[in-house]
């Protein structure tokens, strides 16, 4: 497989991987030959970048630290519980019903982390624009997992901040839908409003007596930022729980990395560039130190270019120097494809780098 922009996409092409919903329902199934009709339907979805088939890694399984299984489980729960949140106010029993299932979902997760036996980043999960606030929400409580992990939590301490992290934006049920997706920049009064989800999702997640405290303290203080310039309450620096520092970190890079409809997502190296522009600022630099170990800038599939001219496709994220990924070499210097590709260790050979990222 690799990634390309839908711009790239021509009709013939195979889809590599299933774009799926929240729902977990197949809107277009891995394998399928690509017409202008398919390409037209992910155009609607609201993507830029799909993964396609390419028989140059077809020796290769990508995959993320989770299972497909445990992210559709853990976004068709959460969809659930918002949308149960979103239809009567006054029910603060779905909560308290649903959270046996919610706690399964970060124990899933934390079991897939674990027995992947690496806590890296290194796989871009494409999410289609309807289903942004369940895949997103996965996505960060995933990262700010391997954050955690990464930085010692004891096994209770990771549930409650996967909990948390998973719910950061629960208080978004409480807003009107025309603000929460409203497809461009807010005006002040709206944004006024948005900058509520934080205090309303605190209202809900305390009022649930099984819920750990600290878990609601995540939905009230992610915005917070390390400076005090965040809302609601202008927190700084220790005065922000760590578990909020945490999935601070973790909201900003992957809603970077998506596609939303103003905008294209950024590449992981961008959002990467972002968040450290940020730390001691926006953010804590003893997490972002360790963020960016745990990020793959280049994620599996990516096509770049080389200092030395020559092409290749990322087959392989080192745990332990993820930036410094394997490639498989594809076309040469003087952009001839080439018969035999061959694997190239970014490790073993300091001297070169990446230049750019193709295709996207
Ligand atoms: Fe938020």
């Amino acid at each position: 497989m690799r990634m390309t922009l839908l711009d790239n996409l021509q009709p013939g092409m195979i889809l590599g991987k299933s774009i799926i919903n929240a729902e977990g329902t197949v809107l277009l199934a891995a394998g399928v030959k690509l017409t202008p009709r398919y390409i037209h339907r992910l155009q609607n979805l609201g993507i830029s970048t799909v993964y396609i088939w390419d028989e140059r890694t077809a020796d290769l399984d990508f995959r993320g630290p989770l299972r497909d299984e445990t992210r559709l489980r853990a976004a068709s729960t959460l969809r659930q519980v918002m949308t149960e949140l979103e239809g009567d106010l006054e029910r603060t029993t779905v909560l308290a019903n649903k959270l046996p299932q919610i706690a399964t979902v970060v124990d899933d997760i934390l079991n897939d982390l674990l027995s992947s036996n690496k806590l890296i980043i290194d796989f871009l999960e494409i999410k289609t624009m309807d289903d942004y606030t369940f895949f997103h929400s996965v996505n960060v409580c995933v990262l700010a997992l391997i954050l955690g992990m990464r930085l010692g939590l004891e096994e209770e301490k990771l549930k409650e901040l996967g909990i948390g992290s998973l719910l950061h934006d629960i208080g978004k049920t409480r807003i009107p839908a025309e603000i929460v997706a409203k497809p461009g920049p807010l005006t002040v009064t709206e944004w006024e409003t948005m900058q509520k989800h934080t205090s309303l999702g605190f209202e809900i997640l305390r009022k649930s007596n099984e819920l750990p405290l600290p878990a609601a303290h995540v939905s009230y203080q992610h915005h917070e930022r390390y400076n005090g310039t965040g809302y609601p309450r202008q927190l700084r620096g220790e005065e922000i729980h760590l578990y909020a520092r945490l999935t601070a970190v973790c909201d900003v890079f992957d809603a970077l990395t998506s596609d939303r409809s103003y905008r294209h997502r950024f590449l992981p190296h961008e959002a990467l560039e972002y968040i450290l522009g940020g730390s001691n600022t926006h953010f804590d630099f003893a997490v972002v130190k360790e963020f960016a170990r745990c990020v793959a800038m280049y994620p599996l599939g990516t096509k770049v270019r080389l200092n030395n001219g020559t092409q290749g496709i990322v087959i392989q994220v080192p745990p332990q120097a993820p930036q410094r990924p394997v490639l498989r070499i594809i076309k040469d210097r003087e952009d001839r494809t080439l018969d035999r590709p061959y694997n190239l260790p970014l490790l073993d050979h300091p001297r070169l780098i990446i230049t750019a990222v193709l295709d996207q």
